[in-house]
C-alpha cells in the first residue's frame, strides 16, 4: 500500500476544485494529532479554543503566544500528514511587524500555516504573513477574540450591512492569497453565497451545510465537555460519560481490593 502524501496548502485549495469537502478538526496535543492523522483528517488546527477546552480560561482572549507555541510543538511532534495550521492568539497581530514576528514563532514551533481573525481591517497583517511565504487561513463571521466587546457569540450576516461586509472581506482575503477561510457562526445563506463566489475553500463551523468543508473543536465532536451547551454541534460520542463511568468503576475495584485480606509479604532480613 502506498504511503499517503503529505497534505499541502495547494492540496487543500485543490480539494475545492475537485468538489471534495474539507473535514478539519482541532488538536492541542500529540495523541490527538496522531489519532486525527490516522483517521486521515487533511487539515488540523491548533486552535486558540485551547484556552477553553484545555486550559480552563473563560474565552480565547487569555491565550498567550507561549501557550500556543507549547501546544503547536506537541501537535507537530506527531508529524502529521495533515496540513498543520495554528491560531495567532489575541493581540499577537496588531501591527504587520509584530504579526510577522509571531507568525514566524508559530512556524518555528512546527505550524505550516497560521490563522488570524478578521477581514479587510487586518489586510496589512495578512499581506505581511503571505508576503513572507507563510500560508494563511482566514477566519470570518463570529470572531471569538472579540467576544468581550460583542458581549457574546452572535450569528453574523443576518443584517444586510453585515452580509455585504462579509462578502467584501472574503473577497479581500482570497485576493490577498489566503488558502482557505473559516466561516464561524454565519447565516447559512451568506456562507453559501461566499462559498459560491470565492475560489478557495470555505470551512464552516455553525455556518450551514453549503460551505466547502466543516471544522469542529474535537472535544465538542467527542462529547468531552458536557458543561458547554453548543447549538452547532451534536457530539458523536459521549466521551465524558464514558470516562466518568470507567474511572468510577476502576476506583471502586481498587477500593474493593483493599477490603480483601491484606497480602502477606515475606519479611526480608538483612
Ligand atoms: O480556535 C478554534 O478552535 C477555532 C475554530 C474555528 C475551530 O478557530
Amino acid at each position: 500500500m502506498s504511503e499517503r502524501p503529505k497534505v499541502t496548502e495547494a492540496a487543500i485549495r485543490e480539494m475545492k476544485a475537485r468538489g471534495e469537502k474539507v473535514a478539519a478538526l482541532t488538536a492541542y496535543d500529540f495523541p490527538m494529532a496522531r489519532l486525527l492523522d490516522q483517521a486521515e483528517i487533511p487539515l488540523i488546527l491548533v486552535g486558540d479554543s485551547l484556552g477553553m477546552v484545555v486550559l480552563g480560561y473563560p474565552d480565547t482572549t487569555h491565550v498567550t503566544m507561549q501557550e500556543m507555541e507549547h501546544h503547536v510543538r506537541a501537535v507537530a511532534r506527531a508529524k502529521p500528514r495533515a496540513f498543520l495550521a495554528a491560531d495567532m492568539p489575541y493581540r499577537s497581530y496588531t501591527t504587520p511587524d509584530e504579526t510577522l514576528k509571531n507568525a514566524r514563532r508559530l512556524v518555528a514551533a512546527g505550524a505550516e500555516a497560521v490563522k488570524a481573525e478578521g477581514g479587510r481591517e487586518i489586510l496589512p497583517q495578512v499581506n505581511a504573513i503571505i508576503g513572507a511565504g507563510i500560508p494563511f487561513l482566514g477566519h470570518l463571521g463570529m470572531l471569538p477574540q472579540h467576544v468581550l466587546e460583542e458581549g457574546g457569540y452572535h450569528v453574523k450576516g443576518r443584517k444586510e450591512s453585515e452580509h455585504q461586509g462579509l462578502l467584501a472581506d472574503a473577497e479581500a482575503l482570497t485576493e490577498a492569497g489566503a488558502f482557505a477561510i473559516v466561516l464561524e457562526l454565519m447565516a447559512a445563506p451568506v456562507a453559501k453565497e461566499i462559498s459560491q463566489r470565492i475560489s478557495i475553500p470555505t470551512i464552516g463551523i455553525g455556518a450551514g451545510k453549503d460551505c466547502d468543508g466543516q471544522i469542529l473543536v474535537t472535544p465538542d465532536l467527542l462529547g468531552m465537555l458536557p458543561w458547554y451547551n453548543l447549538k452547532h454541534v451534536k457530539p458523536r460520542l459521549n466521551a465524558a460519560d464514558q470516562m466518568r463511568a470507567v474511572v468510577k468503576e476502576w476506583k471502586e475495584s481498587v477500593e474493593r481490593a483493599s477490603e480483601r485480606e491484606p497480602e502477606v509479604r515475606p519479611v526480608v532480613t538483612k
